[in-house]
Protein backbone atom coordinates (compact mmCIF):
# COMPACT_ATOMS: atom_id res chain seq x y z
CA UNK A 1 0.00 0.00 0.00
CA UNK A 2 1.09 3.72 -0.58
CA UNK A 3 1.47 5.45 2.05
CA UNK A 4 1.14 9.32 1.18
CA UNK A 5 2.39 12.42 2.93
CA UNK A 6 3.51 11.07 6.11
CA UNK A 7 4.64 13.88 8.38
CA UNK A 8 7.66 12.76 10.40
CA UNK A 9 8.12 16.04 11.79
CA UNK A 10 5.99 16.26 14.81
CA UNK A 11 6.58 13.79 17.67
CA UNK A 12 3.86 11.29 16.20
CA UNK A 13 4.24 10.70 12.59
CA UNK A 14 1.10 10.79 10.86
CA UNK A 15 -0.84 11.24 7.36
CA UNK A 16 -3.36 12.94 8.81
CA UNK A 17 -2.44 16.12 8.66
CA UNK A 18 -1.38 16.68 12.61
CA UNK A 19 0.12 19.82 12.65
CA UNK A 20 -2.54 21.53 11.97
CA UNK A 21 -4.79 19.91 13.85
CA UNK A 22 -3.26 21.11 17.04
CA UNK A 23 -6.43 20.14 19.63
CA UNK A 24 -5.67 16.70 18.60
CA UNK A 25 -2.23 16.94 18.40
CA UNK A 26 -2.17 18.24 21.94
CA UNK A 27 -4.59 15.59 23.43
CA UNK A 28 -2.26 12.81 21.76
CA UNK A 29 0.77 14.34 23.25
CA UNK A 30 -1.20 14.70 26.70
CA UNK A 31 -1.65 10.76 26.20
CA UNK A 32 1.85 9.86 25.38
CA UNK A 33 3.72 9.97 28.57
CA UNK A 34 0.95 7.36 29.72
CA UNK A 35 1.28 5.46 26.88
CA UNK A 36 4.69 5.09 27.35
CA UNK A 37 4.34 4.51 31.66
CA UNK A 38 1.76 1.76 30.20
CA UNK A 39 4.82 -0.21 27.77
CA UNK A 40 7.39 0.24 30.09
CA UNK A 41 5.09 -1.15 32.94
CA UNK A 42 3.44 -3.62 30.72
CA UNK A 43 5.29 -4.01 27.59
CA UNK A 44 7.97 -6.74 26.97
CA UNK A 45 9.65 -7.28 29.81
CA UNK A 46 13.45 -6.73 29.56
CA UNK A 47 15.08 -5.89 25.86
CA UNK A 48 14.22 -2.24 26.25
CA UNK A 49 17.63 -0.95 25.72
CA UNK A 50 18.02 -3.40 23.03
CA UNK A 51 18.16 -2.99 19.39
CA UNK A 52 15.39 -4.87 17.45
CA UNK A 53 15.37 -4.96 13.69
CA UNK A 54 11.80 -3.68 13.19
CA UNK A 55 10.02 -2.69 10.02
CA UNK A 56 9.94 0.54 11.50
CA UNK A 57 8.58 4.52 10.71
CA UNK A 58 12.52 5.54 11.62
CA UNK A 59 13.36 8.51 9.02
CA UNK A 60 11.68 10.88 7.07
CA UNK A 61 11.25 9.61 4.05
CA UNK A 62 8.01 9.24 3.10
CA UNK A 63 8.39 5.32 2.77
CA UNK A 64 9.95 5.25 6.03
CA UNK A 65 7.57 3.31 7.89
CA UNK A 66 8.09 0.31 5.71
CA UNK A 67 11.70 0.29 6.30
CA UNK A 68 13.64 -2.01 8.27
CA UNK A 69 16.16 -0.86 10.94
CA UNK A 70 17.50 -1.47 14.07
CA UNK A 71 15.75 0.95 17.17
CA UNK A 72 14.99 0.05 20.45
CA UNK A 73 11.41 -0.56 21.66
CA UNK A 74 10.71 2.80 23.29
CA UNK A 75 12.13 4.69 20.57
CA UNK A 76 9.70 2.83 18.00
CA UNK A 77 7.72 5.90 15.95
CA UNK A 78 4.43 4.50 17.14
CA UNK A 79 2.34 6.84 14.06
CA UNK A 80 -0.91 7.62 12.97
CA UNK A 81 -1.15 5.98 9.31
CA UNK A 82 -4.52 6.02 7.53
CA UNK A 83 -5.08 4.54 4.11
CA UNK A 84 -5.65 6.45 1.75
CA UNK A 85 -9.40 8.37 1.19
CA UNK A 86 -11.34 6.83 -1.32
CA UNK A 87 -12.51 9.41 -3.70
CA UNK A 88 -16.62 9.31 -3.73
CA UNK A 89 -16.70 6.96 -1.38
CA UNK A 90 -20.47 5.17 -0.47
CA UNK A 91 -21.61 3.31 2.91
CA UNK A 92 -21.66 -0.15 0.87
CA UNK A 93 -24.41 -1.90 3.30
CA UNK A 94 -27.56 -1.19 5.73
CA UNK A 95 -30.32 1.36 5.48
CA UNK A 96 -27.92 4.14 4.07
CA UNK A 97 -26.48 2.28 1.19
CA UNK A 98 -25.02 4.19 -1.37
CA UNK A 99 -24.98 7.30 0.17
CA UNK A 100 -21.96 8.90 0.51
CA UNK A 101 -19.47 7.74 3.54
CA UNK A 102 -19.30 10.05 6.37
CA UNK A 103 -16.01 11.96 7.72
CA UNK A 104 -17.54 13.38 10.67
CA UNK A 105 -19.49 10.80 13.41
CA UNK A 106 -23.15 10.97 12.84
CA UNK A 107 -24.81 11.73 15.49
CA UNK A 108 -27.65 9.40 16.07
CA UNK A 109 -24.54 6.44 15.69
CA UNK A 110 -22.51 8.31 17.99
CA UNK A 111 -22.77 5.76 21.14
CA UNK A 112 -22.33 2.56 19.15
CA UNK A 113 -19.24 3.36 16.85
CA UNK A 114 -17.55 4.60 19.94
CA UNK A 115 -18.35 1.52 21.66
CA UNK A 116 -16.91 -0.52 18.62
CA UNK A 117 -13.57 2.03 18.58
CA UNK A 118 -13.11 0.96 22.26
CA UNK A 119 -13.69 -2.56 22.03
CA UNK A 120 -11.22 -2.67 19.13
CA UNK A 121 -8.85 -0.42 20.93
CA UNK A 122 -8.67 -2.56 24.33
CA UNK A 123 -7.82 -5.82 22.09
CA UNK A 124 -4.83 -4.34 21.24
CA UNK A 125 -2.87 -3.23 23.79
CA UNK A 126 -4.11 -6.48 25.65
CA UNK A 127 -1.88 -8.99 23.59
CA UNK A 128 0.82 -6.88 24.17
CA UNK A 129 0.58 -7.80 27.92
CA UNK A 130 -0.30 -11.26 27.54
CA UNK A 131 3.22 -11.66 25.72
CA UNK A 132 4.97 -9.50 28.06
CA UNK A 133 6.88 -12.61 29.37
CA UNK A 134 7.84 -14.21 26.26
CA UNK A 135 11.04 -12.51 25.28
CA UNK A 136 13.03 -14.47 28.41
CA UNK A 137 12.33 -18.17 26.31
CA UNK A 138 12.33 -16.83 23.11
CA UNK A 139 13.76 -20.16 20.51
CA UNK A 140 15.85 -17.71 18.99
CA UNK A 141 16.60 -13.99 17.86
CA UNK A 142 14.57 -14.31 14.97
CA UNK A 143 11.56 -14.79 16.83
CA UNK A 144 12.58 -12.75 19.77
CA UNK A 145 12.56 -10.06 16.67
CA UNK A 146 9.02 -11.22 15.25
CA UNK A 147 7.54 -11.12 18.53
CA UNK A 148 8.86 -7.40 19.37
CA UNK A 149 7.46 -6.39 15.84
CA UNK A 150 4.29 -7.65 16.53
CA UNK A 151 4.39 -5.79 20.07
CA UNK A 152 5.25 -2.79 18.76
CA UNK A 153 2.89 -2.76 16.12
CA UNK A 154 -0.07 -3.81 18.44
CA UNK A 155 0.71 -0.73 20.31
CA UNK A 156 0.49 1.36 17.14
CA UNK A 157 -3.08 -0.20 16.68
CA UNK A 158 -4.12 1.23 19.88
CA UNK A 159 -2.46 4.57 18.60
CA UNK A 160 -5.34 4.43 15.77
CA UNK A 161 -8.12 3.87 17.93
CA UNK A 162 -6.84 6.45 20.26
CA UNK A 163 -7.08 9.33 17.66
CA UNK A 164 -10.19 7.87 16.56
CA UNK A 165 -11.58 8.85 20.16
CA UNK A 166 -9.67 11.94 20.43
CA UNK A 167 -10.20 13.55 17.19
CA UNK A 168 -14.15 12.46 16.70
CA UNK A 169 -15.57 11.57 20.30
CA UNK A 170 -14.95 14.87 21.95
CA UNK A 171 -14.41 14.84 25.93
CA UNK A 172 -15.77 10.65 26.41
CA UNK A 173 -13.37 10.08 23.91
CA UNK A 174 -10.17 11.09 25.57
CA UNK A 175 -11.71 9.54 28.80
CA UNK A 176 -12.25 6.18 26.90
CA UNK A 177 -8.45 7.04 25.65
CA UNK A 178 -7.18 7.17 29.16
CA UNK A 179 -9.16 3.90 30.27
CA UNK A 180 -7.66 2.02 27.66
CA UNK A 181 -4.54 2.60 29.57
CA UNK A 182 -5.87 1.49 32.74
CA UNK A 183 -7.51 -1.71 31.72
CA UNK A 184 -4.77 -4.98 32.30
CA UNK A 185 -4.87 -8.13 30.85
CA UNK A 186 -5.87 -10.40 33.91
CA UNK A 187 -6.64 -8.15 36.17
CA UNK A 188 -9.36 -9.16 38.71
CA UNK A 189 -10.64 -5.74 39.16
CA UNK A 190 -10.06 -3.95 35.90
CA UNK A 191 -9.72 -6.99 33.39
CA UNK A 192 -9.40 -6.08 29.46
CA UNK A 193 -12.96 -6.65 28.34
CA UNK A 194 -12.75 -9.76 25.66
CA UNK A 195 -12.57 -12.91 27.51
CA UNK A 196 -9.28 -14.46 24.97
CA UNK A 197 -8.05 -11.11 25.97
CA UNK A 198 -7.52 -12.20 29.38
CA UNK A 199 -6.41 -15.80 29.24
CA UNK A 200 -2.41 -16.25 29.56
CA UNK A 201 0.40 -16.70 27.03
CA UNK A 202 2.63 -18.74 28.75
CA UNK A 203 4.87 -19.92 26.45
CA UNK A 204 5.51 -19.78 22.67
CA UNK A 205 3.50 -22.99 21.14
CA UNK A 206 0.89 -20.29 23.15
CA UNK A 207 2.13 -17.38 21.37
CA UNK A 208 2.07 -18.71 17.84
CA UNK A 209 -1.35 -20.07 18.24
CA UNK A 210 -2.55 -16.58 19.78
CA UNK A 211 -1.21 -15.12 16.67
CA UNK A 212 -2.85 -17.65 13.98
CA UNK A 213 -6.08 -17.83 15.55
CA UNK A 214 -7.02 -14.88 17.90
CA UNK A 215 -5.28 -12.32 15.56
CA UNK A 216 -7.22 -14.06 13.04
CA UNK A 217 -10.19 -12.98 14.82
CA UNK A 218 -8.36 -9.56 14.92
CA UNK A 219 -8.53 -9.77 10.46
CA UNK A 220 -12.29 -11.03 10.51
CA UNK A 221 -13.07 -7.07 13.08
CA UNK A 222 -10.84 -5.06 11.18
CA UNK A 223 -12.02 -6.17 7.58
CA UNK A 224 -15.91 -5.48 8.67
CA UNK A 225 -15.01 -2.44 10.53
CA UNK A 226 -12.93 -1.47 7.43
CA UNK A 227 -16.33 -1.28 5.58
CA UNK A 228 -18.11 0.98 8.04
CA UNK A 229 -19.64 3.93 6.60
CA UNK A 230 -17.74 6.28 9.16
CA UNK A 231 -14.92 6.70 6.18
CA UNK A 232 -11.89 7.47 9.29
CA UNK A 233 -12.32 3.88 10.79
CA UNK A 234 -12.49 2.28 7.64
CA UNK A 235 -9.53 4.08 6.46
CA UNK A 236 -7.80 3.30 9.87
CA UNK A 237 -8.89 -0.61 9.60
CA UNK A 238 -7.28 -0.80 6.55
CA UNK A 239 -3.97 0.56 7.07
CA UNK A 240 -4.05 -2.24 10.47
CA UNK A 241 -4.64 -5.14 8.25
CA UNK A 242 -1.55 -4.59 6.64
CA UNK A 243 0.11 -4.86 9.70
CA UNK A 244 -1.91 -8.24 10.75
CA UNK A 245 -0.92 -9.74 7.83
CA UNK A 246 2.02 -10.45 9.51
CA UNK A 247 1.04 -11.34 12.55
CA UNK A 248 -0.79 -14.03 11.27
CA UNK A 249 2.17 -15.32 9.27
CA UNK A 250 4.57 -15.54 13.05
CA UNK A 251 1.50 -17.47 13.91
CA UNK A 252 1.11 -19.95 10.88
CA UNK A 253 5.23 -20.45 10.01
CA UNK A 254 5.63 -20.93 13.71
CA UNK A 255 3.25 -23.62 14.04
CA UNK A 256 4.31 -24.84 10.62
CA UNK A 257 8.46 -24.85 11.94
CA UNK A 258 7.03 -26.79 15.56
CA UNK A 259 5.22 -29.91 13.62
CA UNK A 260 8.45 -29.67 11.40
CA UNK A 261 10.77 -30.45 14.02
CA UNK A 262 8.28 -32.76 16.11
CA UNK A 263 8.22 -34.96 12.47
CA UNK A 264 11.77 -34.69 11.70
CA UNK A 265 12.60 -35.76 15.66
CA UNK A 266 10.06 -38.87 15.33
CA UNK A 267 11.19 -40.06 12.24
CA UNK A 268 14.97 -39.86 13.06
CA UNK A 269 14.72 -41.83 16.25
CA UNK A 270 12.23 -44.74 14.19
CA UNK A 271 9.14 -43.38 15.84
CA UNK A 272 6.26 -44.44 13.78
CA UNK A 273 3.19 -43.86 16.21
CA UNK A 274 3.02 -39.91 16.48
CA UNK A 275 0.40 -40.73 19.68
CA UNK A 276 3.20 -42.45 21.58
CA UNK A 277 3.65 -38.73 23.88
CA UNK A 278 6.12 -40.34 26.27
CA UNK A 279 8.20 -41.25 23.30
CA UNK A 280 8.28 -38.36 21.49
CA UNK A 281 8.81 -35.57 24.53
CA UNK A 282 11.47 -38.03 25.22
CA UNK A 283 13.38 -36.16 22.08
CA UNK A 284 12.68 -33.01 23.55
CA UNK A 285 10.40 -32.05 20.80
CA UNK A 286 5.87 -31.06 20.90
CA UNK A 287 4.23 -34.47 20.36
CA UNK A 288 1.11 -33.81 17.86
CA UNK A 289 -1.35 -34.78 20.25
CA UNK A 290 -0.42 -31.62 22.82
CA UNK A 291 -0.08 -29.38 19.62
CA UNK A 292 -3.67 -30.46 18.80
CA UNK A 293 -5.12 -29.65 22.44
CA UNK A 294 -3.51 -26.27 22.49
CA UNK A 295 -5.28 -25.54 19.00
CA UNK A 296 -8.48 -26.66 20.58
CA UNK A 297 -7.92 -24.18 22.87
CA UNK A 298 -7.16 -21.57 21.04
CA UNK A 299 -9.36 -21.84 18.02
CA UNK A 300 -12.47 -22.40 21.00
CA UNK A 301 -11.74 -19.14 23.11
CA UNK A 302 -11.53 -17.22 20.00
CA UNK A 303 -14.58 -18.32 18.25
CA UNK A 304 -15.91 -16.81 21.58
CA UNK A 305 -14.92 -13.39 20.64
CA UNK A 306 -17.84 -13.52 17.64
CA UNK A 307 -19.88 -13.30 20.25
CA UNK A 308 -23.59 -14.78 20.37
CA UNK A 309 -24.37 -16.36 16.82
CA UNK A 310 -27.78 -14.59 17.20
CA UNK A 311 -27.50 -10.99 18.19
CA UNK A 312 -29.62 -7.55 17.67
CA UNK A 313 -26.40 -5.58 17.95
CA UNK A 314 -24.67 -6.71 15.02
CA UNK A 315 -27.83 -6.64 13.13
CA UNK A 316 -28.37 -2.59 14.33
CA UNK A 317 -24.77 -2.06 13.92
CA UNK A 318 -25.01 -3.37 9.76
CA UNK A 319 -28.42 -1.28 9.01
CA UNK A 320 -27.10 1.53 10.79
CA UNK A 321 -23.84 1.29 8.43
CA UNK A 322 -20.93 0.83 10.93
CA UNK A 323 -19.90 -2.65 10.69
CA UNK A 324 -20.61 -4.72 7.44
CA UNK A 325 -19.48 -7.96 6.61
CA UNK A 326 -16.44 -9.03 6.00
CA UNK A 327 -15.73 -8.38 1.90
CA UNK A 328 -18.71 -6.40 1.47
CA UNK A 329 -18.03 -4.45 -1.57
CA UNK A 330 -17.73 -8.16 -3.10
CA UNK A 331 -21.05 -10.04 -1.54
CA UNK A 332 -23.19 -10.02 -4.46
CA UNK A 333 -26.67 -9.20 -2.42
CA UNK A 334 -29.06 -6.30 -1.60
CA UNK A 335 -26.46 -5.14 1.17
CA UNK A 336 -29.24 -4.60 2.92
CA UNK A 337 -30.60 -8.03 3.87
CA UNK A 338 -34.30 -7.03 5.22
CA UNK A 339 -35.67 -10.29 3.53
CA UNK A 340 -33.29 -13.25 3.74
CA UNK A 341 -32.09 -15.70 5.94
CA UNK A 342 -28.88 -17.22 7.03
CA UNK A 343 -28.11 -20.76 8.55
CA UNK A 344 -27.42 -20.85 12.06
CA UNK A 345 -26.36 -24.05 14.42
CA UNK A 346 -28.35 -24.00 17.42
CA UNK A 347 -29.33 -25.98 20.44
CA UNK A 348 -32.76 -27.54 19.45
CA UNK A 349 -34.07 -30.04 21.44
CA UNK A 350 -30.69 -31.23 22.60
CA UNK A 351 -29.23 -31.36 19.31
CA UNK A 352 -27.30 -29.41 17.42
CA UNK A 353 -29.04 -28.18 14.16
CA UNK A 354 -28.93 -25.57 11.66
CA UNK A 355 -31.53 -23.56 11.55
CA UNK A 356 -32.28 -20.75 9.32
CA UNK A 357 -32.68 -17.14 10.99
CA UNK A 358 -32.84 -13.31 9.52
CA UNK A 359 -29.81 -12.82 7.93
CA UNK A 360 -29.59 -9.38 9.99
CA UNK A 361 -29.53 -11.41 13.42
CA UNK A 362 -27.30 -13.49 12.37
CA UNK A 363 -24.41 -11.78 11.36
CA UNK A 364 -22.01 -12.36 13.94
CA UNK A 365 -22.01 -16.93 12.98
CA UNK A 366 -21.55 -15.33 9.61
CA UNK A 367 -18.44 -13.56 10.55
CA UNK A 368 -17.80 -16.82 12.25
CA UNK A 369 -18.35 -19.02 9.64
CA UNK A 370 -15.77 -16.73 7.31
CA UNK A 371 -13.15 -17.31 9.90
CA UNK A 372 -13.49 -20.63 10.57
CA UNK A 373 -12.73 -21.13 6.73
CA UNK A 374 -10.12 -18.99 7.03
CA UNK A 375 -8.38 -20.97 9.94
CA UNK A 376 -8.88 -24.02 8.00
CA UNK A 377 -6.18 -22.98 5.09
CA UNK A 378 -3.30 -23.13 8.03
CA UNK A 379 -4.51 -26.63 8.92
CA UNK A 380 -4.08 -27.70 5.13
CA UNK A 381 -0.27 -26.46 5.58
CA UNK A 382 0.39 -28.37 8.79
CA UNK A 383 -1.13 -31.45 7.83
CA UNK A 384 0.86 -31.62 4.45
CA UNK A 385 4.13 -31.54 6.84
CA UNK A 386 2.88 -34.03 8.57
CA UNK A 387 2.01 -36.20 5.50
CA UNK A 388 5.11 -35.43 3.75
CA UNK A 389 6.74 -37.13 6.72
CA UNK A 390 4.64 -40.07 6.35
CA UNK A 391 2.93 -39.82 9.13
CA UNK A 392 -1.01 -40.96 9.85
CA UNK A 393 -2.14 -38.32 11.40
CA UNK A 394 -4.37 -34.75 11.13
CA UNK A 395 -4.23 -31.79 13.11
CA UNK A 396 -8.24 -30.71 12.81
CA UNK A 397 -10.43 -28.10 14.26
CA UNK A 398 -12.70 -28.94 16.58
CA UNK A 399 -16.25 -28.30 16.42
CA UNK A 400 -18.02 -24.94 17.03
CA UNK A 401 -20.29 -26.20 20.15
CA UNK A 402 -16.49 -27.80 21.74
CA UNK A 403 -15.46 -25.69 25.28
CA UNK A 404 -17.80 -22.31 24.25
CA UNK A 405 -17.99 -20.01 27.08
CA UNK A 406 -20.21 -17.17 24.80
CA UNK A 407 -23.66 -18.39 22.39
CA UNK A 408 -25.55 -21.03 21.86
CA UNK A 409 -23.35 -23.77 22.85
CA UNK A 410 -22.35 -21.60 26.35
CA UNK A 411 -24.20 -24.46 28.87
CA UNK A 412 -23.51 -27.52 27.17
CA UNK A 413 -20.35 -29.66 26.68
CA UNK A 414 -19.30 -31.33 23.38
CA UNK A 415 -16.70 -33.25 22.61
CA UNK A 416 -14.19 -32.32 19.83
CA UNK A 417 -16.25 -34.39 17.05
CA UNK A 418 -19.46 -32.13 18.19
CA UNK A 419 -20.97 -34.65 20.22
CA UNK A 420 -22.86 -33.48 22.96
CA UNK A 421 -21.96 -35.06 26.41
CA UNK A 422 -22.58 -34.60 29.95
CA UNK A 423 -21.21 -32.87 32.99
CA UNK A 424 -19.39 -36.21 34.49
CA UNK A 425 -18.25 -37.25 31.17
CA UNK A 426 -16.61 -34.15 30.82
CA UNK A 427 -15.11 -33.41 33.19
CA UNK A 428 -13.13 -37.06 32.69
CA UNK A 429 -12.24 -36.53 29.33
CA UNK A 430 -11.15 -33.07 28.71
CA UNK A 431 -7.54 -33.27 29.74
CA UNK A 432 -7.98 -35.14 26.81
CA UNK A 433 -8.66 -32.34 24.95
CA UNK A 434 -7.46 -29.22 26.43
CA UNK A 435 -3.81 -28.63 27.50
CA UNK A 436 -3.61 -30.10 31.18
CA UNK A 437 -1.29 -28.96 33.69
CA UNK A 438 1.26 -31.39 33.33
CA UNK A 439 1.49 -30.53 29.29
CA UNK A 440 1.37 -26.83 30.01
CA UNK A 441 5.24 -27.85 32.82
CA UNK A 442 6.48 -30.03 29.49
CA UNK A 443 6.39 -27.20 27.27
CA UNK A 444 7.13 -25.08 29.74
CA UNK A 445 10.10 -27.19 30.15
CA UNK A 446 11.22 -27.09 26.61
CA UNK A 447 11.23 -23.11 26.96
CA UNK A 448 15.36 -22.16 27.56
CA UNK A 449 16.02 -19.22 25.70
CA UNK A 450 18.40 -19.24 22.56
CA UNK A 451 20.16 -16.02 22.14
CA UNK A 452 23.26 -16.77 19.40
CA UNK A 453 23.09 -15.35 15.98
CA UNK A 454 21.96 -18.35 13.88
CA UNK A 455 20.85 -20.60 16.90
CA UNK A 456 17.47 -22.32 17.17
CA UNK A 457 15.48 -24.28 19.89
CA UNK A 458 15.63 -28.07 19.41
CA UNK A 459 11.42 -27.96 19.51
CA UNK A 460 11.75 -25.58 16.72
CA UNK A 461 12.92 -25.49 12.96
CA UNK A 462 14.56 -22.65 11.43
CA UNK A 463 12.02 -20.69 9.18
CA UNK A 464 12.23 -20.72 5.30
CA UNK A 465 13.65 -16.97 4.45
CA UNK A 466 14.81 -14.61 7.04
CA UNK A 467 12.98 -11.29 7.77
CA UNK A 468 14.05 -8.79 5.40
CA UNK A 469 15.73 -11.70 3.54
CA UNK A 470 18.29 -11.53 5.96
CA UNK A 471 20.56 -14.79 6.07
CA UNK A 472 20.05 -17.33 8.99
CA UNK A 473 22.80 -16.21 10.86
CA UNK A 474 21.78 -12.53 11.23
CA UNK A 475 21.55 -10.90 14.82
CA UNK A 476 18.11 -9.61 14.62
CA UNK A 477 17.99 -8.58 17.98
CA UNK A 478 21.69 -7.01 19.63
CA UNK A 479 21.04 -8.31 23.22
CA UNK A 480 21.85 -5.44 25.65
CA UNK A 481 21.92 -6.78 29.46
FE1 LIG B 1 -3.84 -5.32 16.32
FE1 LIG C 1 -2.32 -8.42 15.63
Amino acid sequence: MNIMNVDYTTKIPNNVNLSEDRQVLKALEGWHPGYMDWWSDMGPEGFQQSLVYLRTAYSVDPRGWAKFDYVKMPEYRWGILLAPQEENRVIPFGEHYGEPAWQEVPGEHRAMLRRLIVIQGDTEPASVEQQRHLGKTAPSLYDLRNLFQVNVEEGRHLWAMVYLLQKYFGRDGREEADELLRRRSGDADSPRMLGAFNEKTPDWLSFFMFTYFTDRDGKMQLHSLAQSGFDPLSRTCRFMLTEEAHHMFVGETGISRVVQRTCEAMKDAGIGDPSDIAKVRALGVIDLPTIQKKLNLHYSLSLDLFGSEVSTNAANAFNAGVKGRYRETQIEDDHRLQNSTYPVLKLVNGQIKRVDEPALTALNMRLRDDYTQDCAKGMLRWNKIISTAGYDFKLTLPNVAFHRQIGEFKDVHATPEGALIDDANWGKRKSGWLPSSDDGDFIASLMTPVTEPGGFAPWISPPKVGIDNKPGDFEYVKIET
